[in-house]
C-alpha cells in the first residue's frame, strides 16, 4: 500500500491547492456554475448530502478519488468486509459490518444471528412490562459500551415503550450513578453490565456499586441472576460477577463499532426487536453502498476524502457537527469517540512517524442551541471550521411551526457561513443596540462576516431506525476512508493505555498521600487533594 504523501495524487493535490484551493471562493463558484448544487449533491441510502458548499471543485474531487485509489482504499475496504485481520496491531479482523448483514451474507453469520435472535427475544420479554415487572433499565458501560446506545435511545424516542425508562451510567465519578440509584426501585430494575473486556475500571466499579445497592434494598444473590445481565466478549468474568444471562460478542467488533452487537441491548429494549432489525438493515444498506458504489458517487468515501482535503491541505483543525434534531443531541459525543479514537494516531501502519496531520477535533451541539453559544466563532472567528448540518425533513412531533423554524435556522446558518456580509452592506444597516458614540465604519467592520466558510448538509427524510442506522454506518465508513488514506490503523486505541496504567499507580496514593517518585506537579496536586 502506498502512503498518501508518496502518491502522485498527493503532489497533484498540493499543486491544485496552491493554484485553486487556497483562494477558492464558494460564492464565485456558485456564480460560475449554476449547476453546482446538482454536481455536488448525492443521494445515498436514507441520507441525502449537499456537498456543494465545500471548498472544492470537480478537479479536487477527481484528484481525491485518485488519491484514495493510489492508497489502496478499495482493496482495504474489501479486506475489511472479507474479514481479513486489518487491525494489524491487535491481529484482528474488523467485522462490525457482519453484525448487520443478513444471514449468509457475511462471515460469522451463524454466531451473529444466534446472539441477535436471543437478545431480541430477551428484549421483547423485558418490554412486556406487565409480565417482566421492569420499569427501569440501567446500562453500565463506558466509551463504546455506552456512547452508541446513549446516542440511539433518545434519537429513537418516538419508538420507545411507554413506562420503560433507560438510564446510562458511565463515569467512575460517583455523581453519575448516585442520582440514578436514588430514583430506582430494585424490584423493577434491570442492570445491563456492558463491557467488551469486562475489566474496565469504571464499569466494574459502577457494577459493584449497583450490586451492593441492589442487595442493600433487600434483594438476594438469587435475584441478581434475574436483575443483572451482561453484554461482553468475556463470558467467564461475567459469570464470576454472578451474571447468568449474558449476550456475547467477539474480538472482531471494536468497542466504538459495537452498538450493532449485544452492546445494543438497551436499544433493543427501548425500541423493540423489529425496529432494532430496521436499524441494522439501514446500516447494511449503507454498507452495500460503501462496498459497491464507485468512489466518485460513494458518500462515506467522499466525506472521508473531503476530511483529508481539509485537514492536510487547508489545514483546518476541527469540524463541528450540528444536528437540527434534538433527538441527536448525543451524536457529537458519539462521533468524538468514533473519529478521534479511530484516527487520532501519529504513526503509520509500520509504526513510522507521520509528517502529516490525522484526525481533526470533532465537536458540536444540536442546533439551534449551538447558535446561541459558539456559532459566533464559526461566523467571525479567526479559524475556519467546516460545519456539518443534519436536517430531518419530517418530524415525529406535531408542532409544525417549531419544525419550520428549526429547518429555516439550519438553512440560514449554512447560508450565512457561505455568503457572509461585507462591510459596505453592514454600513447600510440599522443596529439599534450599537453604541451611538461609535464611528459608523468601525461598527460596520464589527458587523461584517467574512463568509466563504464551508459546510455540508445531510438530510434524512425522517429519523427512523433505518435512517439512523444508515447515518451511523455512513460515519463509520467515512472514518475508515480517511484512516485508510492516511495509512493508519483506525481500529486500535493504544493511546488510552498510559493514563490507565498511571491511574493504577496513583490510586493507592490517593489514600496514603505518598508522593514519592512523582513529578513535581502531580506530587503538588496529590498533596493538595489529600492533605
Ligand atoms: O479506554 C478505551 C476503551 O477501550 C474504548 O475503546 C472502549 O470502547 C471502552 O474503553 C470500553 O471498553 P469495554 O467495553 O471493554 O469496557
Amino acid at each position: 500500500m502506498m502512503r498518501c504523501d508518496a502518491t502522485v495524487a498527493w503532489t497533484a493535490l498540493q499543486g491544485h491547492y496552491e493554484a485553486h484551493g487556497r483562494d477558492f471562493d464558494l460564492r464565485e463558484a456558485f456564480v460560475r456554475d449554476p449547476q453546482r448544487f446538482g454536481a455536488f449533491s448525492l443521494q445515498a441510502p436514507e441520507v441525502f448530502a449537499d456537498l456543494s458548499k465545500n471548498r472544492w471543485d470537480l478537479a479536487t474531487r477527481r484528484l481525491l478519488v485518485e488519491l484514495a485509489r493510489e492508497c489502496g482504499l478499495e482493496a482495504r475496504r474489501d479486506a475489511m468486509f472479507a474479514g481479513e485481520p486489518i487491525n494489524t496491531t491487535e491481529g484482528r479482523a474488523v467485522l462490525h459490518t457482519a453484525l448487520r448483514a443478513p444471514k449468509g451474507a457475511a462471515p460469522h453469520g451463524d454466531e451473529v444471528h444466534e446472539v441477535l435472535d436471543r437478545m431480541l427475544a430477551f428484549a421483547e420479554r423485558v418490554r412486556d412490562t406487565a409480565s417482566s415487572g421492569i420499569t427501569d433499565v440501567v446500562n453500565i458501560g463506558i466509551g463504546g459500551s455506552d456512547l452508541g446506545p446513549q446516542m440511539v435511545v433518545p434519537a429513537l424516542e418516538a419508538y420507545g415503550q411507554p413506562g420503560l425508562h433507560c438510564h446510562f451510567v458511565s463515569n467512575v465519578d460517583g455523581h453519575d450513578i448516585a442520582p440514578v440509584l436514588k430514583r430506582l426501585d430494585a424490584r423493577r430494575t434491570l442492570f445491563i453490565v456492558a463491557s467488551k473486556t469486562f475489566t474496565t475500571q469504571e464499569t466494574m466499579a459502577n457494577a459493584g456499586v449497583a450490586r451492593a445497592w441492589f442487595l442493600a434494598q433487600g434483594q438476594t444473590e438469587a435475584d441478581i441472576a434475574r436483575h443483572f445481565v451482561g453484554a461482553t466478549t468475556n463470558l467467564a468474568a461475567a459469570a464470576e460477577f454472578g451474571i447468568h444471562t449474558t449476550f456475547g460478542f467477539w474480538d472482531w467488533v471494536g468497542g466504538r463499532y459495537s452498538l450493532w452487537s449485544a452492546i445494543g441491548l438497551p436499544i433493543a429494549i427501548a425500541i423493540g426487536a423489529d425496529h432494532f432489525r430496521a436499524l441494522l438493515a439501514g446500516a447494511h444498506a449503507m454498507d452495500r453502498h460503501f462496498a459497491e458504489t464507485p468512489l466518485e458517487h460513494n458518500l462515506p468515501a467522499l466525506l472521508g476524502l473531503l476530511d483529508v482535503w481539509y485537514r492536510n491541505f487547508h489545514r483546518f483543525g476541527s469540524r463541528s457537527v450540528a444536528p437540527y434534531h434534538q433527538g441527536l443531541k448525543r451524536l457529537p459525543a458519539y462521533l468524538q469517540q468514533l473519529e478521534m479514537e479511530s484516527n487520532g494516531k501519529c504513526v503509520d501502519l509500520d509504526g513510522q512517524p507521520l509528517p502529516y496531520h490525522t484526525s481533526p477535533v470533532v465537536w458540536g451541539e444540536p442546533g439551534t442551541n449551538g447558535q446561541h453559544a459558539y456559532f459566533q466563532m464559526l461566523h467571525q472567528g479567526t479559524e475556519v471550521v467546516p460545519v456539518e448540518f443534519i436536517a430531518v425533513k419530517r418530524p415525529t412531533h406535531e408542532h409544525a411551526d417549531l419544525h419550520a423554524k428549526a429547518l429555516a435556522n439550519c438553512l440560514a446558518q449554512g447560508q450565512a457561513l457561505m455568503l457572509g456580509k461585507c462591510a459596505e452592506a453592514a454600513l447600510g444597516e440599522k443596529a439599534p443596540t450599537a453604541s451611538p458614540d461609535l464611528d459608523r465604519e468601525v461598527l460596520a467592520r464589527h458587523r461584517s462576516f467574512p463568509g466563504n466558510r464551508p459546510s455540508t448538509t445531510l438530510v434524512l427524510d425522517q429519523l427512523t431506525p433505518r435512517a439512523l442506522g444508515a447515518l451511523i454506518a455512513m460515519y463509520e465508513h467515512r472514518v475508515f476512508t480517511s484512516g485508510a488514506t492516511w495509512g493508519i490503523n483506525s481500529f486500535d486505541q493504544w493511546g488510552v493505555e498510559l493514563g490507565k496504567a498511571l491511574c493504577n499507580n496513583l490510586l493507592p496514593r490517593i489514600t496514603s498521600g505518598d508522593a514519592s517518585g512523582l513529578d513535581g506537579s502531580t506530587a503538588g496536586l496529590l498533596h493538595h487533594l489529600t492533605r
